[in-house]
C-alpha cells in the first residue's frame, strides 16, 4: 500500500500544503504573505492571521492538484518547531483538527530536520551519512546527517543567520525587505573584490555575523563622512547616499563575497573534521547564486559529491516537511494531540 503525506508549514510567513506519496512529491502549494513587505520584516501577529486565511484554501489546492481525496491521506505532517509561534499554532491546530476528523495519526516535524530533508526530494538515494549547510533567515548551522531521523548539529551561528546577515546589510544600503535576493541581484553585476570586509575568526564550526554587518556599518558611514552611530542607521545624508547609489553593485558582490566566504571556509572545515564528502545545501540562501556556485567549485576542486535542491524546495515550503514526515511514518515516529508548538528548537 503507497503511504501518503499531506503535510502543512507555517513556521514563518508563508502558508504551504504539500503531497507526498512514497516519498515523490505530487504537490507543493506555497501562499507568500505579501503583508510584511512595507514593515521592513515579518510582522508576527499579522503572520497569524494571514496563515488563518490561507491554511484552508492552500490546503485544498494541495490536495486537488494530488488529484487524491483527503479520505485517502494516511498521516498528516506539520510543522512543530521552532518558528514565530502564533504561526505554527495555527498550522498545528489545523493538522490536529485533520487528524481527530480524519482518524489519521500526526507526525511532527522540525522545520531546521525539514531543511536538511528537502535534499532527498530529487535526490532519492543520496547516500548517508552527509554534511548538511543549512542557511536560512533565522538559522544558519552544519548538520551532520547519519540518516533521515539522526542527525547532529556539529555548528551554528552564535549571533545572526546567514539570511539576517543579507538582509540586514542590505537595509544599511537602503534596499527593502528581504533584502538578500536584491544584494544577489546587483552582486552579478559588480566586482567582488573591490571592497574587502574582515572575516570573523571564530573557533571551531560555529559562525558569527553580527560584526560582518558592523564594520560594513561604519564602512559606509566613513565613506559618507559621518561618525554618527545608530543601531538603526540608515544613509541620511546626500553624500552616503550618493556613495551607496554609485557603488551598489560593487558593494553587494563584495558584501556577498565575504558572507560566502565565511560560509565555505567552515563548510570545508567540517568535512576536513568528520571525514565526511557528501554536502548538502539547504534553507531560503541556498538560493543565492555565489553560494551555489561557491559550492560548486568547491566540490571539483577538492573532489566532493553535493546536492543542492531547486529554489522551491530551498526556501520554506511544504513538501520538504511531507519527505521528513514521510520518513518519520516509516519509522513510526507519530505525535499525540497534546503535543505543544514550540517557538523554540527542541
Ligand atoms: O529558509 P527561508 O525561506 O526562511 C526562513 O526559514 O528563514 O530563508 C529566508 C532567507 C531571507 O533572509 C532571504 O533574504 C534569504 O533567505 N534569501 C537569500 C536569497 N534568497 C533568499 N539570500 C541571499 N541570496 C538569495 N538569492
Ligand atoms: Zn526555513
Amino acid at each position: 500500500m503507497p503511504i501518503r503525506i499531506l503535510a502543512i508549514e507555517s513556521s514563518c510567513d508563508e502558508t504551504a500544503a504539500a503531497i507526498c506519496v512514497d516519498g515523490a512529491i505530487l504537490s507543493n502549494v506555497v501562499a507568500t504573505q505579501e503583508v510584511h513587505r512595507n514593515f521592513g520584516g515579518v510582522v508576527p501577529e499579522l503572520a497569524s492571521r494571514a496563515h488563518m486565511q490561507h491554511v484552508v484554501p492552500v490546503v485544498e489546492q494541495a490536495i486537488l492538484k494530488a488529484s487524491l481525496s483527503l479520505q485517502q491521506i494516511d498521516a498528516i505532517a506539520y510543522t512543530q518547531s521552532p518558528g514565530l509561534i502564533g504561526s505554527l499554532l495555527v498550522g498545528g491546530q489545523f493538522a490536529k483538527s485533520l487528524s481527530l476528523a480524519l482518524h489519521k495519526p500526526l507526525i511532527a516535524v522540525h522545520h531546521m530536520q525539514a531543511h536538511v530533508l528537502a535534499n532527498l526530494i530529487e535526490y532519492p538515494s543520496l547516500s548517508f551519512p552527509f554534511l548538511c549547510l543549512t542557511v536560512s533567515g533565522g538559522h544558519t548551522q552544519l548538520v551532520k546527517c547519519e540518516s533521515p531521523t539522526d542527525m547532529t548539529v556539529i555548528g551554528e551561528t552564535i549571533d545572526d543567520a546567514a539570511g539576517e546577515a543579507f538582509d540586514k546589510t542590505a537595509k544599511l544600503l537602503g534596499l527593502p525587505y528581504p533584502g538578500g535576493p536584491l544584494i544577489d541581484q546587483y552582486a552579478q553585476k559588480g566586482n567582488a573584490a573591490r571592497f574587502v570586509f574582515p572575516e570573523p575568526q571564530i573557533a571551531d564550526l560555529d559562525f558569527s555575523f553580527s560584526g560582518l554587518k558592523t564594520s560594513i556599518l561604519y564602512f559606509l558611514q566613513n565613506a559618507g563622512k559621518s561618525h554618527a552611530y545608530h543601531p538603526e542607521w540608515i544613509a541620511s545624508t546626500a553624500e552616503q547616499q550618493a556613495f551607496i547609489q554609485e557603488n551598489l553593485e560593487d558593494l553587494c558582490a563584495s558584501i556577498q563575497e565575504r558572507i560566502v566566504s565565511i560560509l565555505l571556509r567552515k563548510l570545508k572545515k567540517a568535512v576536513v573534521t568528520t571525514g565526511i564528502k557528501q554536502i548538502a545545501l539547504a534553507g531560503g540562501v541556498a538560493a543565492n547564486s555565489g553560494l551555489r556556485r561557491g559550492i560548486e567549485d568547491m566540490a571539483k576542486r577538492y573532489g566532493y559529491h553535493y546536492t543542492i535542491p531547486s529554489l522551491p524546495y530551498c526556501t520554506d515550503n511544504a513538501a520538504m516537511i511531507a519527505i521528513t514526515g514521510y520518513h518519520k511514518f516509516l519509522a513510526q515516529q507519530f505525535a499525540s494531540l497534546e503535543t505543544p508548538s514550540s517557538a523554540r528548537a527542541t
